[in-house]
């Protein structure tokens, strides 16, 4: 499976923070906001990843993530020229995904949550059609929201409506067959111009060919769209990693724990990265498991 990690846009929502930094390379509590994204994709074994933003930004996210190798994943890159909309990614990414199936993450969504990594697993193993996920929340007009029928199947998909039809958001994070670059090229631009996410999804949902994942209560799935909640979600980082000491979303972490870097390759990292607890946290880990 092929991964994509969208991480374009203007930010605008957010500036003046994001006039010259790209809202992905923000940090979410001690580590760039990608690092989420991009390592869920990681825990779900996708290792074939293409970066997608904007001409101005590219460069940064080159230098932050490299090509990937230290992490045993490979990185691509490439720019979406104008802010087109999620669904672009597919025909930015057309040739990168070739006719693959594929995981398309928003590179400013955060998932976290017990069983999450094998519900993912579960997910992609079991793939037809498409698979969204979707999550309760209680502002479901900012987001794609689910329709469903008195047999709790979905039935319907807006985006952000005025009068929403349920609770349940669509969550960035999509898996598609091998069809989503063909659909995608089919649609036409919304009222605002864009090609929506939500428009490819429907063509699945009306297919008959989209699978809807609820995750409940046991999960948290943040958006950094605000100040507000990208303050939440630095805070709900913050929490868990003090209480627990362990850190959401190293992907040094990831590739060490899925088996794409050894020990030896996990402390190098730790000690490139220098004296930041981030890097003595990696050392710690890289030691206790050789010893
Ligand atoms: O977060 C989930 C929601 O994401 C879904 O529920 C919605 O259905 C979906 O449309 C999207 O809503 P947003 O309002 O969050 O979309 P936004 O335009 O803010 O774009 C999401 C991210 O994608 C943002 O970080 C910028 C980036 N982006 C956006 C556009 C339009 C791109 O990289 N390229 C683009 O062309």
């Amino acid at each position: 499976m092929k991964g994509i990690v969208l991480a374009g846009g203007t930010g605008s929502r957010l500036f003046p923070a994001t006039r010259a930094i790209s809202k992905q390379l923000l940090p979410v509590f001690d580590k760039p906001m990608i690092y989420y994204p991009l390592t869920t994709l990681m825990m779900m074994g996708v290792r074939d990843i293409l970066i997608i933003s904007t001409p101005h930004d590219l460069p940064l996210f080159q230098r932050v993530l490299g090509d990937g190798r230290q992490w045993g994943v490979s990185l691509g890159f490439a720019t979406q020229d104008a802010p087109r909309g999620l669904a672009d990614a597919y025909r930015v990414g057309r040739d990168f995904v070739a006719g693959e199936p594929s995981a398309l993450i928003l590179g400013d969504n955060l998932f976290f949550g017990h069983g999450l990594v094998e519900r993912l697993r579960h997910a992609r193993a079991a793939l037809t059609g498409a698979t969204l996920f979707a999550y309760r929340v209680s502002d479901p007009e900012r987001y794609g929201v689910l329709e469903f029928d008195a047999r709790e199947r979905a039935i319907g998909i807006e985006e952000k409506p005025a009068q929403p039809k349920s609770d349940w958001a669509v969550t960035g994070l999509y898996l598609y067959d091998g069809k989503a670059s063909e659909y995608a090229a089919s649609l036409a631009p919304s009222a605002r111009g864009e090609l929506e996410i939500t428009d490819l999804n429907r063509l699945y949902l009306e297919r008959g060919e989209a699978n809807v994942e609820r995750l409940g209560r046991g999960f948290a799935w943040l958006d950094t769209g605000t100040h507000d909640s990208l303050h939440e979600a630095s805070a709900f980082v913050k929490a868990i990693q003090h209480r627990q000491g362990l850190v959401i979303a190293s992907p040094e972490e990831v590739a060490f724990s899925q088996g794409f870097i050894d020990a030896a390759q996990l402390e190098k990292l730790g000690r490139e990265i220098g004296s930041s607890e981030y890097g003595r946290y990696l050392i710690d880990l890289a030691q206790s498991h050789r010893a």
